[in-house]
């Protein structure tokens, strides 16, 4: 088949239309509040973030304004100051390392693995005096390698903040990302697997000093109406975004049962031998849940693949065709940052691509992807 031939089907990327096509249950419990009135710290709040930290297995969760509030808050609750350095992986999106910068603190950088997180044997060659944290991303919803990484930092005490963003429901040996660490920060932007009608994140934690620090920075740091213990920032959780992460909480395990089971109909479509020396998936190891927040692999010929398959109506994307240490931010920030060698960082952002794998695409539109990255490679339509 010729491209020109390409039936009519199309594979978007986004599925925020049908995921929300009857919004009237949300829309109700809307009104409900709308009779109440408390928009800051209502009710639902408290329900959202007592079914996060039961979920997670955690004794705590707070809602937060974003994932990025969350990162940035964690680390400050832990102590991460200006001047401090934070051990984490330039394989990530900008939120990781703004979330650092922020506060004036140093990203140090440390390459990745073949599945795209932080490689634990890297982690003891970058920790010096001034290292105060380790911030792994489990990226795409594939868990990091936390026990080993767990490991190093008891050994060195330092605190774990898990950049647990893309991987809610993530686990390994059936213990949820998040929870090895100090503390866990989550998304739930629109595109995330639980997710809001806007901006919002959380955070889960056992140990109550953190959660109590984040209760009063999410709150400029008020530690009753009158009074100020730390300047903090205006980062809660809004009621009504809590009203929808409760309404979608029950589906939480359909939404990531259905992208694991689209991700295996891929990685076995995409195991063919004919594409064996063009395409290279990440590792799968046992014991390990990743949630396919995003579906990535390498491939030779990216930028033209990626191409084709937009022609094609698939919405394959590049997540992140430049890493994190060579954006101009990284380049030109005031406050330096510090790493080791990051050429797998760098040849991964050469190859990666991603491609849909939400819960509402069909049998047929992941083989539709399938038999086009096949037509591809097989005609060689790169040249
Ligand atoms: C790895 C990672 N960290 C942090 C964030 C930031 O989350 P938010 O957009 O809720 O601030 C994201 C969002 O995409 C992310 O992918």
């Amino acid at each position: 088949m010729t491209p020109s031939q390409a039936p009519d089907i199309k594979v978007p990327y986004s599925y925020l239309k049908e995921q929300f096509d009857d919004p009237e249950p949300i829309l109700n419990a809307f009104r409900d509040q709308l009779e109440r009135c408390d928009f800051t710290f209502g009710r639902e709040l408290v329900e959202f973030e007592q079914k996060m930290a039961k979920y997670a297995g955690a004794k705590y969760a707070a809602g937060t304004s974003s994932g990025t509030m969350a990162l940035t808050m964690l680390l400050r609750a832990v102590g991460v100051g200006p001047g401090d350095e934070v051990i984490t992986v330039s394989q990530t999106f900008v939120a990781t390392i703004g979330a650092i910068a922020s506060i004036y603190a140093r990203p140090f950088f440390v390459d990745v693995t073949d599945d795209y997180t932080m490689n634990p044997n890297l982690i003891e060659q970058a920790i010096t005096e001034k290292t105060r944290a380790i911030m792994p991303v489990h990226y795409s919803g594939q868990p990091a390698q936390m026990e080993k990484i767990m490991e190093i930092a008891d050994r060195h005490k330092l605190p774990v903040i898990e950049d647990a963003c893309c991987a809610i429901s993530a686990k390994i040996n059936g213990k949820h990302v998040g929870t090895f660490g100090k503390g866990g920060a989550f998304s739930v932007h629109p595109l995330k697997n639980l997710n809001v009608w806007g901006d919002g994140g959380f955070i889960i934690t056992d140990d109550k000093e953190v959660y109590d620090r984040i209760i009063l920075l999410r709150n400029h740091g008020l530690k009753n109406r009158d009074e100020v213990e730390l300047y903090g920032y205006n980062a809660r959780l809004d009621t009504i975004q809590a009203i929808v992460g409760n309404y979608l909480y029950d589906q939480i395990d359909d939404i990531t049962n259905k992208r694991i089971a689209n991700a295996k109909n891929y990685d076995s479509g995409l195991s063919a031998p004919e594409l064996s020396q063009f395409i290279t998936l990440p590792p799968r190891r046992t014991g390990e849940r990743h949630v396919y927040h995003m579906y990535m692999f390498l491939a030779e010929h990216r930028d033209t693949l990626l191409n084709y398959l937009i022609h094609r109506e698939i919405e394959a994307k590049i997540h992140y065709p430049i890493p994190m240490h060579l954006q101009q931010a990284s380049l030109e920030q005031t406050v330096p940052f510090g790493k080791t060698d990051l050429s797998r960082t760098e040849e991964q952002c050469k190859q990666i691509i991603t491609l849909p794998v939400h819960q509402h695409l069909s049998k047929e539109q992941i083989n539709y992807v399938i038999t086009s990255i096949k037509e591809f490679y097989g005609n060689k339509l790169w040249k």
